[in-house]
């Protein structure tokens, strides 16, 4: 895709519990009430050849894959996610809301794993090119509250929760940093308040940055 859509394209990102999938029906709902087509997906998946190989990655033990392994098949489930739901989606004009995208990337298998930035980078650009969020949400809380919060409702999802706590450490420092490189697209929320200050507060964010 070479021309940008007529649609926006809004990420939201942060650790394990983080709230984001609560945070997106709601912003859905309130984006809808303003006349906008919009579609939720989430990665990894968001498409059926993605949704595939999410299971590959979620489940099961976490030394089943190395870091660049990690990289390569998030890639790879991005790529799919983008061809088959939301580069078409954007091209009719709909809104796309993504439960994580690259920066998740960056953070877990970068920060988290050690795999080098350049390495992602060039990653990045193979698989998804120049296209970029318009928007990215990051909501932020201390991992042992997201941890918890997340223990309680995942079945077999469990491979990124079970590595140790000094990996969620590094994962909420990086996302913090890439939201510090990159202010004009991203906007970090302070997601330990209630609900729905929260939703006001993406709300306000989205009016501002996109005039939705
Ligand atoms: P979810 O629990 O938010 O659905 O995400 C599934 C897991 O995948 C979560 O622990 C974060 C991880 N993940 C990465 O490590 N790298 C990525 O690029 C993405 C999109 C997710």
């Amino acid at each position: 895709m070479t021309e940008r859509a007529a649609g926006r394209f809004i990420t939201l990102e942060g650790g394990e519990g983080a709230g984001k999938s609560t945070q997106i029906a709601r912003l859905r709902a309130w984006l809808e009430r303003r006349a906008h087509r919009v579609i939720t997906t989430r990665e990894p998946g968001g498409s059926p050849g993605a949704e595939m190989i999410r299971k590959l990655l979620v489940e099961g033990p976490v030394e089943r894959w190395d870091g660049t392994t990690e990289a390569l098949l998030h890639f790879a489930a991005r790529r799919e996610h983008l061809r088959s739901t939301v580069w078409p989606a954007l091209e009719r004009g709909d809104w796309v809301v993504s439960d994580r995208f690259a920066d998740s990337t960056l953070a877990y298998q970068g920060y988290g794993h050690g795999i080098e930035p350049a390495i992602l980078e060039q990653l990045y650009k193979v698989a998804v090119g120049d296209f970029q969020p318009d928007l990215t949400i990051i909501l932020d809380l201390p991992i042992e509250t997201g941890l918890k919060r997340a223990a309680e409702r995942r079945g077999a999802e469990t491979r990124y929760e079970n590595l140790p706590l000094e990996f969620h450490a590094r994962v909420r420092e990086g996302f913090l940093e890439i939201a510090k490189r990159a202010p004009k697209r991203c906007v970090v929320i302070d997601a330990t308040g209630d609900v729905e200050a929260i939703t006001r507060r993406i709300a306000d964010v989205v009016t501002d940055r996109l005039g939705a």
